[in-house]
């Protein structure tokens, strides 16, 4: 826990130290003034500067297959007997590149309801298992995800197991991270049986190997991908965070050496009272009402974790094994007419379209933070020695902002949270099991970009 946080703060104020050096070059500088400059661009290093805009294009590319290949893909989904797309014969450049996160939601009768219910998989939590809890409307499962320049396809688990043969992927994330992580066990348990191999007390983090695919699947949990600890008083919780900025939450970056894949995400937990340190100092807070010292919003803090998150994973000397980082976009929950815990309800039936859209909402902020934290860490690790390390985005949020009909709403099952509705998390089956076809698409594309 200790080793991996100071080797992090080490290299961080090397670094800085290294800049300063850098921009000081001819100047006369005090090597007091040096250790103050560095201590106090640690903490503006985190400012969120309104004037950096990374281009949003050109990171979750998917190749246009030209509409020969198109075709014979069409074939191939619709031949049983054929597990893996032909890989593109042209080189990468010459490509057309596809956007799979822009496009729209079409009626298909083959849609999410087709790939697995809830007799076929057994491990639906049962917090998601809407239809046990008396959701009666079934249309909000017959919708494809329609990417405008391309197909994305649907999900084949062979193909999936196929590729991760051998391989260990984690999702690290908060529970809509372990949705998204059920889900997959679900698409993939169609395929093959997995065996449990790990679940803690508190059903937090699970572990799940498929023996004929030697296949492992880890969940770990991490509310902030950063340390954030409650504040208890009198041994109760008082839903004040204490976040360390320049610390990564051990808890996941303590298995990172033993990763293939890592799908990263998180986004819920930063809406809360906070008080922000870094390098042990209270730099300043969220929500909260002291008068002096510096009040910030949800993002500068969403982009301080994964900023850190993502320079620890770059700095990683032990983490050889490691082929592609994915990150996997905010999802949006849908409060209508209320909050959580003031009566908001999602009770639509169908998806609405792009134009119903708000994105002047905080959900779109969250996710192009999360976008330029990540493309900061892909040019940075380009710019050092670890190269050979996949960038992949997972770019869902625009996709399901527009799919308010799916999360359980009443249908949870919670008899101790009667009438709070649940509008963050997806109901299984639903529109969350498009987000493994989209993990396939961007897993398959690395494999063929890098086999050219
Ligand atoms: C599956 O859903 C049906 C309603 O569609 C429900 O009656 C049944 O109890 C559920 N079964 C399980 C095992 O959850
Ligand atoms: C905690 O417990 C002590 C002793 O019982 C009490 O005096 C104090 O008011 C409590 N603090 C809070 C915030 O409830
Ligand atoms: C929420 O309230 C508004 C205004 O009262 C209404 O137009 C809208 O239909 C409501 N949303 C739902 C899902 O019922
Ligand atoms: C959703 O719930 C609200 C409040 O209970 C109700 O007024 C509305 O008619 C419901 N809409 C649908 C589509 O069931």
């Amino acid at each position: 826990m200790k080793t991996s946080s100071t080797m992090f703060q080490d290299k961080h104020h090397h670094n800085h130290s290294k800049r300063w050096l850098t921009i000081g070059k001819g100047v006369p500088f005090v090597l007091t003034s040096l250790l103050m400059a560095s201590v106090f661009s640690l903490f503006f290093l985190y400012a969120p500067n309104p004037l950096t805009h990374t281009p949003q294009q050109g990171h979750d590319i998917f190749q246009i297959p030209s509409q020969k290949q198109q075709q014979q893909q069409q074939q191939h989904e619709h031949a049983t007997t054929t597990e893996v797309p032909v890989p593109p014969s042209k080189p990468h450049k010459e490509q057309k590149a596809c956007d799979l996160s822009k496009g729209h939601w079409v009626p298909d009768r083959e849609g999410s309801s087709s790939y697995y219910t809830n007799s076929s998989c057994s491990t639906i939590p049962d917090s998601k298992n809407c239809f046990k809890h008396g959701r009666e409307d079934r249309d909000f499962l017959n919708w494809k995800w329609k990417p405008e320049q391309c197909e994305l396809p649907r999900f084949e688990p062979k193909a999936f197991l196929h590729m991760v043969r051998g391989k260990t992927m984690a999702f690290i994330g908060d529970s809509v991270a372990r949705n998204h992580f059920d889900s997959l066990v679900c698409l993939l348990s169609q395929e093959e049986s997995p065996k449990e191999m790990y679940k803690d007390s508190e059903d937090r983090f699970r572990k799940w190997y498929f023996p004929i695919h030697e296949f492992t699947l880890t969940m770990l949990w991490s509310r902030f991908l950063i340390e954030g600890t409650e504040r208890m008083v009198n041994g109760t919780t008082t839903g004040v965070f204490d976040l360390h900025l320049d610390r990564v939450d051990a808890d996941w970056a303590t298995q990172l050496p033993t990763l293939h894949y890592a799908v990263i995400s998180g986004g819920h937990w930063f809406f809360r009272v906070m008080h922000l340190f870094q390098a042990q100092a209270l730099v300043g807070c969220v929500y909260c009402d002291h008068p002096d010292i510096t009040h910030y919003n949800p993002d500068f803090t969403i982009r301080a974790a994964f900023r850190t998150a993502f320079n620890h994973i770059n700095a990683c000397k032990h983490c050889t094994t490691m082929e592609t980082l994915v990150l996997r976009t905010f999802a949006p929950a849908h409060f209508e007419n209320g909050s959580w815990d003031t009566g908001g309800y999602c009770n639509r039936t169908g998806p609405v379209t792009e134009g119903e859209v708000d994105f002047d909402k905080f959900d779109w902020t969250v996710r192009n933070v999360q976008m330029e934290e990540f493309e900061r860490a892909k040019k940075e690790r380009g710019l050092g020695l670890g190269l050979g390390l996949g960038f992949e985005v997972v770019d869902v949020a625009r996709a399901m902002l527009m799919r308010p009909d799916g999360h359980p709403g009443e249908h949870w099952g919670n008899k101790w949270m009667k009438g709070y509705n649940d509008c963050t998390h997806w109901c299984m089956p639903g529109p969350v099991d498009m987000w493994s076809q989209f993990l396939l698409a961007v897993i398959k594309r690395r494999n063929s970009v890098q086999t050219i």
